[in-house]
């Protein structure tokens, strides 16, 4: 019996989402002497490790960014048996974010819509979650952050705000990502235009590289994390852009603004995610794919995020060119099950 379709998913659906989610995450950090049943329970058998620059993910399956804003529940992610978390996204400061409620469900097209607005406790607080955090988990378990820009911030200053993120969580993260794509704060896609996305690239670059030979020690793998509503034109100058500035990977995709193909009848403005994005997130991977292969330089790598429910949609990101696969609105419908049920063979 599948305890968390049958039992807990109903309870926690009877409850507000975000109330729901914060229960769920309350519970987690409570029952850390269970971690070891969790982990017999439901980690994978078969690990496939996959080194994408200098680090090596132990599978290739991960839990997206906007689970663990605050990287509360970090050890648990690691006895569950995901290769990688990516918390945050973090903000040089702490805010709140959008007003409530800001989290929707649509369970008959197996999707979430959200406007949550880098809700998040900010980047000195994160961080020192995280230090804790890296006492505990295993040794090859990869931790990301997923990095923002305040909302108070204008645009016109945001590279600031990501070069303080990137300085202050330097030691606590394995990997950055630059989201550049949440639909929920205002002004952030426009940093996906070539002229931002250039500056912003190339500054973070530039500082990984100091305060690397500076400590001696290597860069820092920077992920791009990608909204799936752009056009070619677009897509393609990204991935220049990308390639120009040695970008590890880019992550395909955030939620959508679209709203095509609902069977919910929903007036809610944010992002939607889920089963619905899948194709959308498909689609852009796949001309990423292709960008690479035509490409004779070092590409970046894909990471493919959007509607993965089973280990069908799982293969089908691996097979459009994916080295890893993120999931959130998947695992919470389906459930920490879902982990061994994509990974083992
Ligand atoms: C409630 C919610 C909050 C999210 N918060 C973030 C976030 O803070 N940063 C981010 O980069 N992506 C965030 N995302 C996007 C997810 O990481 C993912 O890219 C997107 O939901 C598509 O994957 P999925 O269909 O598996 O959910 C959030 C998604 C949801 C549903």
């Amino acid at each position: 019996m599948n305890i968390y379709k049958s039992i807990i998913r109903p309870l926690l659906f009877t409850i507000d989402p975000e109330r729901a989610h914060e229960l769920a995450l309350g519970m987690i950090t409570k029952l850390k002497l269970a971690y070891p049943l969790f982990h017999s329970g439901y980690s994978p058998v078969n690990n496939d490790p996959v080194k994408i620059g200098p680090l090596t993910f132990r599978n290739r399956l991960g839990l997206a960014a906007g689970f663990d804003k605050n990287g509360t529940a970090i050890e648990f992610w690691d006895a569950l048996g995901f290769s990688h978390v990516e918390v945050g996204t973090v903000t040089p400061l702490p805010q709140p974010g959008n007003e409530l409620p800001r989290i929707f469900r649509l369970p008959k097209d197996s999707a979430l819509i959200n406007r949550l607005g880098f809700n998040n406790r900010g980047a000195d607080a994160v961080r020192t979650n995280i230090l804790k955090a890296r006492k505990k988990v295993s040794n090859d378990f990869v931790i990301g952050v997923n990095i923002g820009k305040n909302k108070s911030t204008p645009v016109e200053d945001a590279v600031k705000d990501y070069t303080t993120c990137f300085e202050k969580m330097y030691d606590a993260a394995d990997y950055f990502t630059v989201n550049v794509s949440s639909p929920n704060t205002p002004g952030l896609w426009q940093l996906q235009d070539e002229e931002h996305l250039a500056e912003l690239l190339s500054k973070i670059s530039a500082l990984n590289n100091s305060i690397s030979s500076q400590k001696q020690v290597r860069n820092k793998d920077i992920f791009l994390k990608i909204a799936p509503d752009i056009n070619d034109e677009t897509l393609h100058s990204i991935f220049n852009i990308c390639t120009a500035n040695e970008i590890t990977g880019i992550i395909a995709t955030n939620t959508t603004i679209g709203r095509t193909g609902l069977q919910t009848v929903i007036d809610q403005q944010g992002g939607l995610s889920g089963k619905p994005v899948f194709g959308k997130s498909n689609e852009v991977l796949g001309k990423l794919n292709e960008l690479r292969k035509a490409s004779s330089h070092k590409t970046p790598e894909l990471i493919g995020v959007g509607g993965v429910f089973t280990k069908s949609d799982y293969k089908e990101k691996l097979r459009l060119g994916a080295s890893l696969v993120q999931v959130y609105t998947g695992f919470v419908y389906e459930g920490p099950g879902m982990i061994k049920e994509l990974l083992n063979s």
